[in-house]
């Protein structure tokens, strides 16, 4: 459906998140024609650029973000036709004058400024807005990852916002929660009655979250060895795929009956202590090895890497929820750069029968994967008969192959989080209550391992990480998946 007129403001309009995600998913959600009319998006930057200079630089780097087919030369130039540029630094009140001379006229529309720039500028920013009277009632602010390094820097940036804007108007994104997936997890969860009974420690043995990646820093080793893995991956995004996986069923899809249900599994973590930081957490960091056949440097050899850094690049944590649901189920989590695979996937292993009497492994159950990435799929594991004489059995998956079944081209998670936001819609993204209760898990890893004092384990690139991310699991007797049947 088409959308209500909108002004997008971007500060960090020039930034590799506007260029690599942000503005292809609105040129996509152009090229299909959700927005039509009557909206505007507004680059913010420092850099002294003309309108035609952005326009430039945009094209030059949006054109390789936007998959060959979609790249269409005639909706480009019409999308672009929306897109202006505006000079400003963020954090100085000068020049917000021209940006309210430029939106004198929408204050009915709805409005959106995205804050992609580091979150230690959120509130001069906010507080600059404000100042020149930007903030109508229609006006969205979207906060962009990550929000603090610790639970006290989130406070702190989530409190000087909240001086500006009202909860409903702030908008924390995840990207993950956007994928296509995690929304076919939710479909599969609460669209299907076959799943609850199920859903349970009395049936589920173990679950798995992995987000692995092939690439490593990526030119952003400033930013990365600041904050490492274990806060730019999975204080968000792997426990945000933990909540959807383990929520109770909300007693519907409105943001606040979500985000209630999310926040009580993250209050139902168990914290990691000192005690038990051996035992639950492993921390890795990269050494040289090779990717797909070709040699990569190891992370202390990357540019902006200090190089005694002890900064991890793969966690694993076995984390626990003490809840009647779960309670006693382990969800192992794990994630890393310059791992052997890119991909982003849940698996929940369902206890094997009972008592056996086909020749079976013992230690095989059902198991259901759910897969985000590289391509999307969900599959159930079954047991079925090998053909032949005997009476023997294997598991074999039911794949429900999405890019099959639906031979639509998928959304990238910004333009869903985008278009929601938009939209007004809240369910997607994280209230302040959830991201604190994030943190006041996190923060007492980190301290144990500062505490610690030991260094990362190392393990080289194109691997699955250090051994003792096996350890991990195999002492509870059970396997990462790729050590199980594929
Ligand atoms: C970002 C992290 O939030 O997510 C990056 O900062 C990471 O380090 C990225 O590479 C992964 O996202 P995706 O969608 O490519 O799996």
């Amino acid at each position: 459906s088409a959308l209500q007129e909108f002004d997008l403001i971007f500060f960090g309009g020039t930034g590799d998140l506007a260029m690599r995600k942000l503005l292809p998913a609105l040129y996509n959600r152009f090229r299909d024609s959700q927005h039509t009319q009557g909206w505007r998006i507004i680059g913010v930057a420092r850099q002294d650029l003309s309108r035609e200079q952005y326009l430039n630089l945009v094209s030059e780097n949006c054109r390789q973000f936007i998959p060959g087919g979609d790249f269409d030369e005639r909706a480009w130039t019409a999308f672009t036709a929306h897109l202006e540029y505006l000079r400003l630094d963020g954090t100085q009140p000068e020049g917000y004058a021209e940006l309210a001379r430029r939106l004198q006229n929408s204050n009915d529309r709805v409005r959106v400024f995205y804050l992609s720039t580091a979150a230690s500028l959120f509130a001069q920013i906010c507080t600059n807005l404000a100042a020149n009277q930007l903030v109508t009632p229609q006006t969205r602010v979207v906060l962009e990852k990550p929000l603090g390094r610790d639970r006290a820097s989130s406070y702190e940036i989530n409190e000087a916002v909240a001086k500006i804007f009202e909860e409903r108007q702030i908008y924390r994104i995840d990207h993950y929660l956007g994928k296509e997936t995690v929304q076919n997890l939710i479909a599969l969860r609460f669209g299907n009655a076959i799943f609850e009974p199920l859903w349970r420690r009395s049936n589920v043995q173990d679950v798995q979250i992995t987000l692995s990646e092939t690439v490593g820093v990526e030119g952003r080793g400033d930013y990365y060895d600041r904050y490492g893995a274990l806060r730019d991956m999975v204080q968000n995004h792997l426990l945000q795929l933990l909540c959807i996986l383990a929520m109770e069923p909300p007693s519907s899809i409105d943001p606040d009956a979500v985000r209630d249900e999310k926040l009580k599994v993250l209050r139902a973590l168990r914290p990691i202590t000192l005690d038990c930081i051996k035992a639950k957490t492993v921390r890795g960091q990269y050494r040289a090895g090779a990717i797909d056949g070709a040699a990569v440097r190891g992370y202390l050899e990357e540019a902006d890497i200090p190089p005694d850094s002890h900064t991890e690049t793969f966690v694993a944590i076995k984390a626990e929820l003490d809840n009647w649901r779960w309670s006693g189920v382990p969800f192992y989590l794990r994630t890393g750069k310059r791992m052997q695979e890119r991909m982003a996937e849940i698996v929940v292993n369902f206890r094997p029968v009972p008592h056996a009497i086909l020749p079976t492994s013992a230690s095989e159950g059902n198991r259901l994967v759910i897969r985000l990435q590289p391509d999307e799929e969900v599959r159930l594991y079954l047991m079925v008969k090998v053909p032949g004489a005997e009476m023997k059995v294997r598991p074999v998956d039911l794949n429900l192959d999405f890019k099959q079944e639906f031979k639509t081209r998928q959304w990238d998670a910004y333009e869903r989080l985008l278009m929601d936001v938009i939209l007004g819609k809240l369910t997607l993204f994280m209230r302040r209550d959830e991201l604190d209760a994030a943190w006041r898990w996190i923060d007492p890893i980190r301290d144990g391992w500062d505490a610690l004092g030991e260094p990362p384990k190392s393990y080289a690139a194109g691997t699955w990480g250090p051994t003792a991310s096996n350890t991990l699991i195999t002492r509870d007797g059970n396997t990462w998946r790729e050590d199980g049947y594929q």
